[in-house]
């Protein structure tokens, strides 16, 4: 791109688990808009086992064959050495790291009965840890720069929850907060932090979406959102996107408008049964964006 009209020309950028799926989409057109990219991918399987070189070196080398700037990185994000090291490399390479792209996952779906320790404390590790120890490594680098750009990656199933995936979605919907106290912390510092919830075809969902949508949820469908989050002319912060398949939604919180009783004397169980449907009709909500918001609407009705 030529006219750099989204200020990403030169910048850098780290996308983690970039070696396939989403996270090659995001890196190849990050380099497209002329940024710098850090191909991060542990090149394991799709339940965190194993390692290898191959699926990062194949996009850096794809990246560099059109005419971008790339570097290989193959650690894990949940290794806190080697989460460092990732943004070392971008610092080193590049100059400064400008973006970080948390994009690294995998999956060990299985119901909470049949769930063992493993299988928790490995989501967490990737997804949690992972977001966190890479963001952390480039958090001061962005500081001291006044500038940086974080997109998580959430999922519809911490959204939403999802059968056989508890681990997951508990994980998912952990780095939304994440991603939104980012936003807070990060604001006079000229640094955005936005979620995205995709969906796409990738070796984590391709026996789960039926075969007739493959052409219409590709990665290349998500990335132009994940890009323009990265963009020097994108001043979104705090925000959780559902994106796929040609869709790119805005997701809010909607409060109910609720029962609300002065609190000056006791309030009955019997109460709280008898207003069930008020309490949980949000067809006259509110939208909620801040924590400011939410506890102002939770005290008004005291001040009266
Ligand atoms: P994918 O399996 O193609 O990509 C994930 C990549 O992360 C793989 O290349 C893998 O080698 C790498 N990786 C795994 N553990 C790593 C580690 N410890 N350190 C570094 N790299 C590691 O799957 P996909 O679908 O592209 O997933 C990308 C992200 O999007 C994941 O966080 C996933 O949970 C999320 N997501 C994907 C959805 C979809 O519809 N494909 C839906 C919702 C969320």
């Amino acid at each position: 791109m030529s006219d750099d009209s989204m200020g990403l020309k030169g910048k850098s950028a780290l996308v983690t688990g970039a070696g396939g799926g989403l996270g090659r989409a995001h890196a190849l057109l990050l380099a497209k808009y002329g940024a710098k990219v850090i191909v991060n991918d542990l090149g394991g399987a799709a339940d965190g086992s194993g390692a290898g070189h191959s699926m990062a070196d194949q996009v850096v080398e794809e990246i560099k064959s059109a005419g971008g700037e790339a570097a290989a990185n193959y650690g894990s994000v949940s290794d806190a050495e080697s989460a460092t090291a990732m943004v070392e490399q971008a610092v080193d390479t590049f100059g400064s790291i400008d973006i970080v792209v948390n994009n690294a996952g995998i999956l060990r779906d299985v119901t909470f009965t049949k769930m063992t320790e493993d299988d928790w404390d490995i989501i967490f590790a990737v997804h949690v840890k992972g977001s966190y120890l890479v963001t952390k490594a480039a958090w001061p680098h962005m500081r001291e720069k006044s500038y940086g750009r974080i997109v998580m990656t959430s999922s519809a199933s911490g959204i939403y929850g999802n059968f056989g995936q508890s681990n997951y979605s508990a994980a998912k919907m952990a780095l939304i907060g994440l991603g939104q106290t980012l936003a807070l912390e990060g604001e006079k510092y000229n640094i955005k932090a936005n979620t995205i919830a995709p969906q796409a075809l990738s070796r984590l969902t391709e026996s789960l979406m039926p075969e007739f949508v493959h052409d219409y949820i590709k990665p290349e469908f998500v990335s132009p959102l994940v890009v323009y989050l990265c963009s020097e002319s994108c001043d979104a912060s705090g925000a959780l996107y559902e994106v796929g398949a040609g869709a790119f939604c805005r997701i809010d919180k909607t409060r109910a408008k609720g029962l609300t009783i002065k609190p000056d004397r006791d309030i009955s169980v019997e109460e709280v049964a008898e207003n069930w449907q008020l309490i949980n009709d949000t067809s006259e909500g509110t939208v909620m964006r801040t924590i400011g918001e939410s506890t102002q609407e939770t005290l008004k009705h005291c001040m009266s």
